[in-house]
C-alpha cells in the first residue's frame, strides 16, 4: 500500500513559497534565518568537489583510470558499513497488518499517518496527545496567565518563551523530570497586536529579547497516561534570555576580538540567540546551539575594514538595518558601534540545568558557525566527541574531540572535571569522498553502478587548543572564523547539515541534510556522491561509521540512508526498501533514536505540500529505510525536538500559523487553543491509548 496524501503530491498550490523553495512560508524565512536562501550562499570558495579530488588523484597517479583510483581509495568500504551493518533485528513481515495489528520493526509498529494539511497534531491511530506547555505559560509563582494583548518583558521573563525547538528531559525525582527547551526566535507579527515592522516599540523589542533563549521547567509525570504537567514555581525552573549573563570559556575567552565597550575583558557575553537544536551530555549538562545569529546585527554595510567585511560576509552578516531593529534600542546590535559583538554569538553553549544559579558557558573550543546541534558520543578511550553541523547551503560538518577523559561517578570533583572537558580538545572538519566514478553521479539521484551513494572520509584537524593546524590563521582565528578555516583546508560543501545523532546501539552517526535547492546551480558546486542531487529540495540523510566505530577516529566510511522526497520521484532512495510502502518525507531536520535503535526524523519545510511531520525509520534489518510517519503538525508549523521514549513521544511544535499575511488579528492557525485565540508554539506529549509501549 502506498501511503497517499489527501491531495496528490505536488498539486498543492505553493502560494507563499519562500525563497528556499521548500514548503516554508516567506514569513518563516524572514524571522528564522534572516532570509538566508534569498541571499547568495556565504561560501563562495572554490573548495574541491569530489570531481576535483578525483582529478587531483588521477593527475598525481598519472595514468590510472578514474574507476581504478576510486576503487583504490575505498579502504573503509561497504563491508564495514551500517547498511550493511548486519541485521540484528528478527525478520518481520514486510507490509500491512496481521489480525488488524500493524506489523514491522519493533518500535515502528503503527499505522502511518498519510500526508495532510490538517490544522492539528495528527497522530497515528490509537494514540492520545496533550500540550505540555505553550508560549506564555507561567513558570514562576505569581506570574499572570498568558494574554496576547498584555505581554511585556517582565511577564515574558517569567513565562515559557517563543518558538520551542530542542527538547530534552532529564531525570530529577520520582515522577518529576527537568524539561530543557530552546526558544529559537521570535515571530513579531504573530506576537504583538498591530505590529509595525518598520517601527517596533522598545516594549516589543524588550519582550522579544525575553522570549528568545532557554527554559528549564520541572514537569510532573502523570501516572495514568503519558501526559506531563509543568510545576509552576518549582525551584529548578529557570528562564535564560537575551540579557542573561554567559561566560565565554576556552581559547577565545578574553581575546581582543571578543572585547566590547560593555565587556572590556571579553569574558562575559549577554544572551544567547537563535538556539536551534542541541544535545545532552553523559555528565548531565545541556548543550544548545546558536544558529542564525547573523540576522540580529545591523550595519555590516558600513564596515570599511576589508578583513572584517570578509569575515562578516562569510557568516552572512550583511546589509544595513536588521529585521527586528534591535540596534535602535541597544548599541551592541549595531556593528558600526560594536564590531566585535557578533563574535560573541555562534557558539555551542553548555548549561548545568541542575544548578539554577549557574552561569551558562559559551564553549569557544567547539568553533563558531551557524551551529545547528551538538551531539556527544564517548570515544573508545573514554574521551568525548561532539558532532556538529553548520546549517547553511554549502557549509560543513564538524567534530570536536576532548583532550581529557570523562570521569564517572557523581562526586563534585568528577562533575567539575567534566564541566571542563569542552574547553580542551581538537576541532575537525569533514571531507567526504565518493567511491563511484564521478560520471556516474549525474545529479539526478540515479544510483551509481555499485548501487549506493557511499565512500570514505577524513576528519581534517583545524585546531588543538592554542595550536592552529591551518596555515595563515591563529588558533583563536580558527575558532572565531571556523568557516574560513574549513574553506582553507578543503572541507566538503554539504546540503545544509542539520541535526546529528549517533546510534546508541551501533555507534553509526546519522546526519540530516535538510535541502539545498542551489546545488548544481550556475556558479555553485555541483552534485557529488555525498550530495548527489542537483536542486536538492527534499534533502537526504547520511550514515557515517567511524573507523573501528571509535569517535576519536580520523577516518570514516559513509553511505546515504535516505534520499528524501515523494517515493514516486525516481530521484528518491529509501535504504533500498521497496518504495511502494514508505511514507513520503521531505526536509529532514532533527533526529533522535528510540529505545529499539530506530531513527526518528522530524521535518522542516515539507517541499511536497504536506504539513511537516515526525517519521520513524529502521536503520538495521530487513526494513532498513522504510519510513513511517508517526504524526503531522498544524498549519505553518515545523516539527522539532523529537524525544522518543518507550511510553511517550514528545515534539516541539514550532511556529504554528506562520503563514504569509498572518497576524495576531488574522491568525492562520487555531492550534492549540481553538478559534478566537492566537496560535502558540507548544510542547506536545503523545502516548498510546491502551497504555502499551509505542510501536511494539
Ligand atoms: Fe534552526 Fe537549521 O534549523
Ligand atoms: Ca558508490
Ligand atoms: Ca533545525
Amino acid at each position: 500500500m502506498t501511503i497517499r496524501p489527501e491531495r496528490p503530491l505536488l498539486q498543492i498550490i505553493e502560494a507563499d513559497m519562500s525563497p528556499c523553495s521548500t514548503g516554508r512560508a516567506a514569513l518563516t524565512c524572514r524571522y528564522r534565518c534572516g532570509d538566508a536562501c534569498a541571499h547568495e550562499a556565504p561560501n563562495v570558495t572554490d573548495n574541491p568537489t569530489f570531481a576535483d579530488v578525483v582529478e587531483e588523484a588521477i593527475s598525481r597517479r598519472g595514468v590510472l583510470r578514474a574507476g581504478a583510483v576510486l576503487g583504490a581509495v575505498a579502504v573503509v568500504g561497504a563491508g564495514s558499513m551500517g547498511s550493511p551493518v548486519a541485521a540484528a533485528v528478527p525478520a518481520a513481515t514486510k507490509t500491512g497488518a496481521r489480525n488488524g495489528h500493524p506489523t514491522g520493526t519493533k518500535g515502528l509498529r503503527f499505522d502511518p499517518v498519510a500526508p495532510n494539511v490538517v490544522d492539528a497534531v495528527v497522530t497515528a491511530p490509537g494514540h492520545d496527545q496533550k500540550v505540555v506547555i505553550s508560549w506564555g505559560d507561567p513558570l514562576f509563582s505569581g506570574t499572570p496567565a498568558f494574554d496576547v494583548q498584555h505581554q511585556s518583558a517582565d511577564r515574558q521573563k517569567r513565562q515559557f518563551g517563543f518558538n520551542n525547538d530542542f527538547l530534552g528531559l532529564l531525570p530529577y525525582a520520582r515522577s518529576t523530570r527537568l524539561m530543557v527547551v530552546n526558544h529559537e526566535y521570535t515571530s513579531e507579527t504573530l506576537m504583538y497586536p498591530g505590529y509595525d515592522a518598520a517601527n517596533p516599540t522598545r516594549a516589543q523589542v524588550e519582550t522579544s529579547w525575553a522570549a528568545h533563549g532557554l527554559s528549564v521547567v520541572a514537569v510532573k509525570e502523570n501516572l495514568r497516561d503519558g501526559s506531563l504537567e509543568p510545576i509552576v514555581g518549582h525551584r529548578m525552573n529557570r528562564r535564560i534570555h537575551t540579557t542573561s549573563e554567559f561566560a565565554l570559556t576556552g581559547p577565545v575567552a578574553g581575546h581582543p576580538l571578543v572585547r566590547t565597550t560593555a565587556d572590556p575583558s571579553g569574558r562575559t557575553a549577554l544572551g544567547t540567540l537563535n538556539n536551534c537544536s542541541g544535545g545532552l551530555t553523559p555528565w548531565g549538562s545541556w548543550l544548545t546551539a546558536e544558529e542564525n545569529f547573523n540576522q540580529y546585527f545591523a550595519n555590516a554595510a558600513s564596515v570599511t575594514d576589508p578583513q572584517l567585511a570578509k569575515r562578516l560576509a562569510r557568516y552572512g552578516i550583511t546589509g544595513t538595518a536588521s529585521e527586528r531593529k534591535w540596534e535602535r534600542f541597544d548599541d551592541r546590535f549595531d556593528l558600526a558601534k560594536e564590531p566585535n559583538e557578533a563574535n560573541r554569538f555562534g557558539w555551542i553553549v553548555e548549561i548545568d540545568p541542575y544548578d539554577p544559579r549557574s552561569t551558562p558557558r559559551k564553549r569557544t573550543a567547539l568553533g563558531r558557525f551557524k551551529h545547528e546541534a551538538a551531539q556527544p558520543r564517548i570515544t573508545s578511550d573514554g574521551r568525548v566527541a561532539v558532532y556538529m553541523g553548520d546549517d547553511e547551503r554549502f557549509d560543513y560538518f564538524y567534530k570536536f574531540v576532548s583532550s581529557d577523559k570523562v570521569r564517572h561517578g557523581g562526586s563534585k570533583a568528577a562533575r567539575e572535571h567534566n564541566f571542563d572537558l569542552l574547553d580542551h580538545g581538537t576541532l575537525y572538519v569533514a571531507r567526504f569522498t565518493g567511491d563511484s566514478p564521478v560520471d556516474q553521479i549525474d545529479g539526478t539521484g540515479k544510483l551509481p553502478s555499485d548501487g549506493q551513494f557511499d565512500g570514505k572520509g577524513e576528519w581534517i584537524p583545524l585546531v588543538s587548543g592554542q595550536r592552529s593546524h591551518v596555515p595563515g590563521m591563529t588558533a583563536e582565528e580558527v575558532l572565531l572564523f571556523t568557516r574560513l578555516a574549513g574553506d582553507a583546508v578543503g572541507a566538503t560543501k554539504m546540503d545544509r547539515p542539520e541535526d546529528v545523532e549517533p546510534s546508541p546501539q551501533t555507534g553509526a552517526v546519522y546526519i540530516a541534510l535538510t535541502n539545498n535547492s542551489n546545488r548544481g546551480a550556475a556558479g555553485a558546486a555541483g552534485a557529488d556522491e555525498a550530495n548527489p542531487r542537483k536542486s536538492n529540495k527534499n534533502g537526504h540523510v547520511i550514515e557515517l561509521v567511524e573507523r573501528h566505530r571509535d569517535s576519536a577516529a580520523t577516518e570514516f566510511a559513509w553511505n546515504i540512508l535516505l534520499v528524501c522526497g515523494d517515493p514516486a520521484d525516481p530521484s528518491t532512495y529509501f535504504g533500498g526498501y521497496p518504495k511502494e510502502d514508505v511514507s513520503p518525507i521531505s526536509c529532514p531536520d532533527n533526529v533522535a533514536f528510540d529505545p529499539y535503535g530506530n531513527l526518528w526524523i522530524s521535518t522542516d519545510g515539507n517541499a511536497l505540500g504536506s504539513h511537516d511531520g515526525l517519521f520513524g525509520v529502521a536503520v538495521e534489518g530487513p526494513e532498513r529505510g522504510r519510513t513511517r510517519q508517526f504524526l503531522t503538525v498544524p498549519t505553518g508549523a515545523e516539527t522539532c525536538g523529537p524525544l522518543i521514549e518507550r511510553d511517550r513521544v514528545m515534539v516541539c511544535v514550532q511556529h504554528p500559523g506562520e503563514k504569509d499575511g498572518a497576524t495576531v488579528e488574522k491568525p492562520a492557525s487555531i492550534w492549540p487553543d481553538g478559534p478566537g485565540r492566537v496560535p502558540r508554539p507548544s510542547v506536545v506529549a503523545v502516548w498510546r491509548k491502551d497504555g502499551h509501549r509505542i510501536g511494539v
